[in-house]
């Protein structure tokens, strides 16, 4: 499966290989979003095949339960599985207390809820990721389409209030349109440089009208797996 990759690819491959490791028989499993979480899927899915691994997985967005079903891993709802074992997941940023930024690819509305009813949450990540202060990476907030802009001032108002420094809000686009999630939502980039205190701003942020919710992880990552270009893994 994983043939001539590119570092980046072997890093992510790897990850998601030792993340495997952690899922047993039996077991409901929280599938990610993203790149490296397809691997895991795939990782996922060769066991399945393979060692007659029986497990149920409930994916975090619409393209991860199309890659779980054609890789032959049962999918079920949250409701139907009501709490998880273990969901593992990739992000966008991690910090030292294990605190995330994820919504890079849209979907952190599903993945928070579904980290959330997980014994365990894993990230899967290479290098990269790994920072001192979140915010490097524009921040996903989930808005409802309606009053979106108005939305928008009003976190804009709240961003001065607080005197977080980078105040670049921008409504994330899909080619001419605004990106649509699978809840049907719209999606505003914070571009903040720097988030000096995440768990006061996640709180802030989620009290807002409008907002869904936003893609800090505070407290809810347990373990972080990183892969390196030359096949190394860290846990
Ligand atoms: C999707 C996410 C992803 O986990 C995050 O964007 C990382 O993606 P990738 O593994 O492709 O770098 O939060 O909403």
């Amino acid at each position: 499966m994983s043939g001539e990759l590119s570092p980046i690819d072997k890093a992510k491959f790897v990850a998601a290989k030792r993340a495997a490791a952690f899922v047993e028989d039996g077991m409901r499993v929280g599938l990610g979003t993203g790149s490296t979480a397809a691997w895991l899927v795939r990782c996922l899915g060769e066991m399945v095949r393979d060692d007659g691994l029986r497990i149920r997985g409930v994916p975090t967005s619409t393209r991860t339960a199309v890659l779980a079903r054609e890789v032959g891993i049962e999918v079920i709802s949250l409701d139907e599985a009501r709490w998880l074992d273990i969901t593992i997941d990739g992000a966008d940023e991690f910090d030292g207390d294990l605190n995330l930024i994820k919504g890079g690819g849209g979907a952190h509305l599903q993945e928070k809820i579904v980290a959330t009813a997980s014994d365990q949450m894993i990230v899967i990540t290479d290098a990269s990721k790994e920072v001192e202060t979140l915010g490097a990476f524009p921040l996903p907030i989930e808005v409802i389409p309606f009053g979106w802009q108005t939305t928008r001032a009003l976190v804009e108002e709240t961003l001065v209030s607080m005197d977080v420094l980078g105040r670049d809000i921008s409504l994330r686009m899909n080619g001419d349109a605004p990106f649509i999630t699978d809840e049907g939502n719209h999606i505003l980039d914070l571009n903040l440089k720097r988030i000096g205190n995440p768990r006061q701003l996640a709180m802030v942020i989620n009290q807002m009208p409008g907002v869904v919710e936003n893609g800090l992880f505070i407290d809810i990552c347990d373990t972080v797996v990183i892969g390196h270009g030359d096949g190394k893994v860290e846990v």
